[in-house]
């Protein structure tokens, strides 16, 4: 990047993801992370040793500050929309993290406000820039194996979060498995026209007190005839599960877990190698760089974004279906754009 063109930037929301963004911020050249927001800004004096020049308990004094022109969106999911629509007002570009909201017309109300204001959106679909999934994607627009048959995705977390952030998650597909739907679309290249989901509460029985599951498989059919399934808990106890198989009219291919050692130990016993990396934060750093350094580039370079707002809307829409066909029993349609 070039230094006469610094990136100032607001992290509204410093919790688990928002933390992330910033650590990782400060190590890139040219970034200057000059406010951030949050309720409990009070118990967050470390940012400051990560560079955070400001901190306030109201996202507006990012919104109103002129110099900043880039807003990271880390607030629970049911504040993006309001925010959206004031930082893309006030003409700044917007990084927001996934799903935009729960519902079809608040997301569609934000997609116009960035419309109008003409300002770079992207989407944090992480997975999107992982070095194993981008090179299946890669693989697969090849035709490595020939025409798409089968999807299939297994994506487990190691642990439930807390029943806080369940009460305002959106619910399974819509927190979590929404990323398993960006993937099926993203490795694919072809829409999700139907799914049909079935789910449990196994794990925690207070999840379902928030309407809610914690165990859940979907069937998805695409528009090009091939079909998928994706599988997600909210506990493998050994750890982040998330592997991926393509298979087609000429081979499969298989991402497996990513491990902190390649050592395979036998014994008499038994042969052992490490668990899968234990959670987002550890499985993802990279991708977690690599969509902000590329989010960056969009807007020096004035391209376009890789992760858009229509992912985020289509990804919504494939959770919501899924929704209504664990509610109902039956396939469900999913809407196009
Ligand atoms: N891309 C990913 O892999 C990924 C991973 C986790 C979470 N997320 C998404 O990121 C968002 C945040 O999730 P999280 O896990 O970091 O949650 P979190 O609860 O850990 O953090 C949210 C933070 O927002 C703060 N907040 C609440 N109201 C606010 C306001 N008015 N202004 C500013 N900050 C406010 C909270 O105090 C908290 O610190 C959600 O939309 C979630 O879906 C994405």
């Amino acid at each position: 990047m070039s230094t006469n063109n610094a990136m100032v930037v607001g992290v509204i929301g410093a919790g688990r993801i928002g933390k992330l963004h910033i650590s990782n911020m400060e190590k890139m050249k040219n970034v200057r992370i000059k406010a951030v927001s949050d309720p409990f800004v009070d118990n967050m004096q470390d940012l400051f040793q990560l560079g955070v020049e400001k901190m306030t308990k109201n996202y507006q004094d990012i919104i109103d500050d002129p110099e900043i022109n880039i807003v990271f969106i880390c607030a629970p999911t049911d504040l993006h929309v309001e925010i959206i629509i004031e930082a893309a007002k006030a003409g700044k570009h917007i990084f927001c993290e996934k799903p935009i909201s729960f519902s079809d017309e608040e997301t569609i109300r934000a997609y116009e406000a960035i419309k109008k204001a003409g300002v770079k959106f992207q989407l944090g679909f992480n997975r999107r820039f992982d070095r194993n999934f981008s090179k299946v994607k890669d693989l697969v627009v090849n035709k490595t194996i020939g025409d798409l048959h089968i999807l299939k995705i297994a994506s487990r977390d190691p642990e439930p979060p807390n029943l806080e952030y369940i009460a305002r998650s959106g619910g399974i597909f819509m927190d979590m498995m929404i990323h398993d739907f960006d993937m099926a679309r993203f490795i694919s290249g072809s829409e999700v026209v139907e799914v049909f989901a079935i789910g449990s509460t196994l794990i925690n029985p207070q999840i379902s007190e928030y309407n809610d599951i914690d165990t859940a498989i979907v069937t998805l059919k695409f528009s090009n005839g091939a079909v998928g399934v994706i599988d997600n808990s909210r506990q493998a106890v050994y750890g982040y599960d998330q592997r991926l198989e393509v298979f087609g009219s000429k081979g499969s291919i298989n991402v497996n877990n990513e491990t902190e050692t390649r050592i395979e130990i036998a014994t008499k016993e038994g042969v052992r190698r490490d668990n899968p990396l234990h959670f987002f934060l550890e499985r993802y750093n990279d991708a977690y760089i690599m969509e902000v350094k590329q989010f960056f580039e969009a807007i020096e370079n004035n391209t376009e974004v890789t992760c858009k707002f229509e992912d985020g809307i289509m990804a919504q829409r494939i959770a919501s279906s899924a929704k209504e066909s664990l509610m109902t029993g039956q396939p469900v349609k999913v809407k196009n754009l």
